[in-house]
């Protein structure tokens, strides 16, 4: 919405939220996320035509195009549980619309939801507001733009994508909203669609993305017993231009707040729809992705000569990725609470993530999707780990470190003074692959690189 504001000076941007904490802090100096490049967006067009409110009927009453952009995480309990997406809260905002709806709008689907959502939605906004003469065209309009990355995907989209009816009616509404895009957009980046394509997309999209992940960590395993090297084969199959170089980066696991729900949601459509072999298809993606996680914490353990009881471990970086403080579904959680369960003591450090974010993360019991429970899913109590702000203090005294997250700031450590203040013999696991390791080893560390010969 900040960038919308910020390429249309002619448009009035609104951005609503019931949580006065939240909206406190979008208008002050002090943004409540951290994402590069926002700063200057956001002060560059506040009080301008960008506005931040929680006087949300004032100004939905008001306008002429509505985003919902509310959360729809996977439902924990009820009927498709651990796999559905749960639209209390898409529900609820279309309650809101409807009733303080005096005048047509375009209301803009932009959380990821389901398929068909837009007619479950259109119900709940016809038969909930009390003027007839108020019409609602209802629009998919999906986001694919990434944390750390989301000033330049926003700038430069690969594309943007708007569903909607396949009627007059419709077709207007998706020429309005590719009008506010074509301030910056180029026309031939704004694809028009049917609604439920352009939901499935979204799923699709993300699904795709995760899967290959999962494929070049399922061959960073094969690679490992092969003395293959899972670099050199990303960088070989990339040149295949239809295979591509982007997204083939093997990972100690992908997190992140989309991927795993994402394919979840798509798994329980599937099996809604009598699809098994297609659901399983998918499902497999995220069953890949955890064997990646305890397969990580498994070598640890190996290497340790079979024991980390009471040894301790630094853990560099606990966001999902790097340049975000977002730990949503991070791979640091399953991976520390793998390690404590095996008795260690992980000393964490994230140059953006706070103590209490982890201390949430790590005491928040794991719900276990729909496979048996591992062996990292215990809660982890405050005094269990130690959260510090140096990466030189995490490793001192260290038996090993385990790098979670790709930070820039980890390759251009001084690894010399590192070795000297760890006990020997000093591991390093590196769940990206983002270190010198030939550097590594000459200073002595046993170095594990994920993929990579011994
Ligand atoms: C993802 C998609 O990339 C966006 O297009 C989409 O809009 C977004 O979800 C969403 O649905 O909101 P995001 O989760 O922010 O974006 O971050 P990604 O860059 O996709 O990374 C996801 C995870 O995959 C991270 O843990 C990352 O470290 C991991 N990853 C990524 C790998 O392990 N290897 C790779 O080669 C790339």
């Amino acid at each position: 919405m900040a960038m919308i504001a910020y390429k249309c000076p002619d448009i009035v941007v609104v951005v609503l939220d019931i949580n006065e904490g939240r909206i406190a802090a979008w208008n002050s100096d002090k943004l409540p996320i951290y994402e590069p490049g926002l700063d200057e967006v956001v002060k560059a067009c506040r009080g301008r035509n960008l506005f931040f409110s929680t006087d949300v009927k004032k100004h939905v009453a008001e306008a002429d195009i509505v985003f919902v952009s509310v959360n729809t995480p996977t439902k924990t309990r009820g009927v498709g549980a651990g796999k559905a997406a749960d639209l209390t809260y898409w529900e609820g905002a279309a309650r809101m619309i409807a009733s303080v709806s005096t005048s047509s709008k375009i209301i803009v689907e932009k959380s990821t939801v389901p398929v068909k959502t837009a007619e479950a939605i259109e119900k709940v906004l016809r038969r909930n507001c009390a003027d007839p003469g108020v019409d609602f065209q209802i629009l998919s309009n999906p986001e694919f733009l990434a944390e750390g990355t989301a000033i330049a995907d926003l700038t430069n989209p690969d594309r943007v994508l708007i569903g909607g009816k396949d009627n007059p009616a419709g077709h207007a509404a998706i020429e309005q909203l590719a009008a506010v895009y074509a301030h910056w957009v180029p026309q031939e980046r704004i694809l028009r669609t049917n609604l439920w394509s352009a939901e499935l997309s979204k799923l699709t999209a993300n699904a795709m993305l995760a899967q290959r992940i999962s494929s070049m960590n399922s061959i960073s395993a094969l690679c490992e017993a092969t003395g293959a090297d899972v670099q050199e084969v990303g960088r070989s199959i990339g040149t295949d231009s239809r295979i591509g170089s982007k997204f083939l980066n093997a990972s100690v696991g992908f997190g992140g707040s989309c991927f795993q729900k994402d394919i979840l949601n798509l798994v329980y459509i599937c099996e809604t729809v009598g699809l098994k072999e297609v659901a399983e298809y998918w499902h497999s993606v995220i069953t890949m992705n955890d064997y990646q996680k305890h397969r990580f914490v498994e070598r640890v353990i190996s290497s340790m000569f079979n024991t980390i009881s009471k040894k301790r471990i630094a853990i560099y970086g606990f966001a999902f990725k790097k340049d975000t403080g977002d730990t949503r579904e991070t791979p640091a959680i399953d991976v520390c609470r793998g390690l404590m369960a095996d008795g260690a003591h992980c000393v964490i450090y994230d140059p953006q993530v706070g103590a209490d974010q982890v201390h949430q993360d790590l005491a928040t019991p794991k719900f276990e999707w729909d496979h048996p429970a591992r062996a990292g899913s215990a809660v982890i109590g405050r005094d269990e780990i130690s959260i510090v702000s140096d990466p030189y203090e995490a490793a001192h005294g260290a038996h090993g470190i385990c790098l979670l997250t790709e930070w820039d700031m980890f390759a251009t450590l001084d690894y010399q003074k590192i070795f000297e203040n760890m006990v020997k013999p000093a591991f390093i696991f590196d769940g990206r692959n983002t270190l010198n390791h030939a550097a590594l080893r000459e200073i002595g560390f046993i170095v594990y690189a994920l993929g990579k010969p011994l």
